[in-house]
């Protein structure tokens, strides 16, 4: 690398362990100083100050073009849409590159694997493919091995990878995305583990190329970060503060999709219902975007993650409009227990948390809801747990993603002591799936009769004959009907339901729906 790019990454607080000592076991901490650090929360909350820069300025650099001529690249990703979507991102510039994408990593002349760090057992995935790859490294030494994404803003993960996983040939962070053809440049010139990790709160990039992996679904960040700090979690460390797109860039978006024949568009972000807070003197939120969206000609659109704390009545009485807002709400609690919730740092209470949920399905009467819940929180008691249970009936959630709790580096809970064995979480989680199980089965048993409207996705992953897609509430249904129905959506009759799925007959193909 030149001088002056060197001091301009400096500037920015770069870590480029552009190593020669690659082989050696050596301290790598000194590429670390003052650059990427474990995750501190105390560090963490001084965010804020920095003003976000937002870029409309992204061009693949003249010197770079067609590095990728002959070249083919493959991407591995895990963790979140938030992924799936950086990963759209990664493909576009490798295509501007001039690479072609390959589905077989021993076609492949870069693999990139594009991580998640939520949990310990997303991380040892990756620990494994890495492992794994080192085979293929051996055999084709001119390959590219890349790890991104949010185990590479950890310090203890670059750390080791460093040490340990000499086959990598480059690392870089979930704010250095759009350097990525540097990031290459540089791995192929130098053949030596190439680090660029930013630590710094990240700026919006809004001109990024994309290509989109369905052309039925899209998705669309409208913020990137997370401030909430819950205490158990990495993300805020991974991904940085909380930064929305400006309206009229996702406006534009969503219009350019609808222009483009996309039937769905999924909004993005990491605690969606804090969007616009930060944006310089404008007062305009969630609510005021998705009524802006739902009169773009587009037939649905939906949003992820919605954190209960920032749930305003501007934006149920804006879902509650429907048309093209979906009624389905994935609302996370993640306890239903106030004292647990607020050794979590939720902010909110079990009882605040049900006038929400009374509130929303006083609005939208059909909402289907759906959460996250962690159970074996240190320290959780029987009673705690069992308040869980009872929230999520009294809720009736119709489905849930649930996890056991994970210690994560430099996180508030990961030094808190634990007395909660292993095995009465495990247990707590069974009983936990048992009762999600029963209320998702009794939720589909209730559509069994219903007329209702399916988007039709592709073939069914088991059975080819079958086309499967999502009801307006997110239920998979399979469904017999013409190929042709594969990105439209169709009225389908249901005639059989299961923990999961439902099964129907197509009655008649719709006309796009109309949006008001
Ligand atoms: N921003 C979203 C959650 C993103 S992470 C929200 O707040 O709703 C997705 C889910 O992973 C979380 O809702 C939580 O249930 C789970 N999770 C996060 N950190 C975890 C940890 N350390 N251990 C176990 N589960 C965790
Ligand atoms: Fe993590 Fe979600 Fe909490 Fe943010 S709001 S800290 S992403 S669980
Ligand atoms: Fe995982 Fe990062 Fe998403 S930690 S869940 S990939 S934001």
């Amino acid at each position: 690398m030149n001088m002056n790019e060197k001091q301009r990454l400096e500037g920015q607080q770069v870590a480029t362990a552009n190593s020669s000592d690659k082989k050696s076991a050596k301290d790598y901490s000194k590429y670390f100083e003052q650059v990427i650090t474990a995750p501190s929360l105390k560090d963490a909350k001084k965010r804020g100050k920095e003003e976000v820069k937002y870029h409309n300025d992204f061009a693949i650099p003249e010197e770079f073009r067609g590095m990728g001529e002959g070249r083919k690249f493959y991407i591995r990703t895990y963790g979140c849409q938030m992924n799936e979507h950086d990963t759209e991102v990664m493909a576009g510039i490798f295509l501007a590159l001039g690479y072609e994408p390959t589905d077989n990593t021993e076609d492949a002349n870069v693999i990139l694997l594009n991580t998640c760090a939520i949990r310990e057992n997303a991380e040892n995935k990756v620990f494994g493919e890495l492992g794994h790859l080192k085979a293929l490294k051996l055999e084709k030494p001119d390959l590219l091995l890349g790890v991104c994404g949010c185990m590479s803003q950890e310090e203890s993960v670059v750390n080791k990878i460093l040490k340990t996983y000499h086959h990598v040939d480059m690392i870089f962070g979930t704010h250095n995305i759009h350097r990525l053809p540097n990031i290459l440049n540089e791995a192929y010139m130098s053949k030596e583990m190439v680090v660029e990790v930013w630590s710094k709160e990240g700026d919006v990039i809004e001109n990024l190329p994309k290509v989109r992996r369905g052309k039925i679904k899209a998705w669309v960040n409208i913020m990137y970060g997370c401030d909430k700090f819950c205490t158990y979690c990495i993300v805020p460390y991974t991904r940085g503060k909380e930064r929305s797109r400006r309206p009229e860039e996702i406006i534009q978006e969503v219009r350019h999709l609808a222009a483009q024949g996309y039937q769905e568009v999924t909004l993005l972000g990491q605690n969606v219902n804090a969007y616009g807070k930060d944006l310089e003197g404008l007062n305009y939120g969630l609510g005021d975007l998705m009524d802006e969206l739902r009169k773009i000609d587009i037939p649905r659109i939906r949003f992820t993650t919605s954190h209960p704390r920032d749930f305003d009545d501007r934006l149920i009485e804006v879902l509650a409009k429907g048309g093209n807002l979906m009624d389905h709400i994935h609302l996370p609690v993640q306890s239903g227990s106030t004292d647990v919730l607020k050794i979590m740092a939720r902010k909110y209470t079990r009882e605040q948390y049900l006038e929400l949920v009374r509130k929303i399905k006083a609005a939208i009467p059909n909402v289907a809801l759906t959460t996250d819940i962690i159970v074996g929180y240190p320290n959780e008691t029987d009673e705690q747990f069992e308040e869980t249970m009872s929230l999520y009936r009294e809720v009736g959630y119709e489905l849930a993603y649930t996890f056991i709790y994970s210690p994560r580096e430099g996180t508030p809970a990961a030094k808190m002591e634990d007395n909660v064995p292993l095995e009465v979480k495990k247990e707590r989680l069974q009983r936990l799936n048992n009762l999600v199980n029963e209320l998702s089965l009794e939720a589909m048993k209730k559509h069994v009769g219903q007329t209702v409207d399916v988007l039709i996705e592709g073939e069914s992953k088991n059975n080819p004959d079958v086309l499967a897609g999502y009801t307006t509430r997110n239920k998979l249904v399979n469904v017999i009907a013409p190929k042709s129905a594969i990105g439209k959506i169709i009225k389908v009759k249901i005639t059989d339901a299961k923990t999961w799925s439902l099964n129907g007959e197509m009655v008649e193909e719709l006309e796009p729906v109309e949006v008001k």
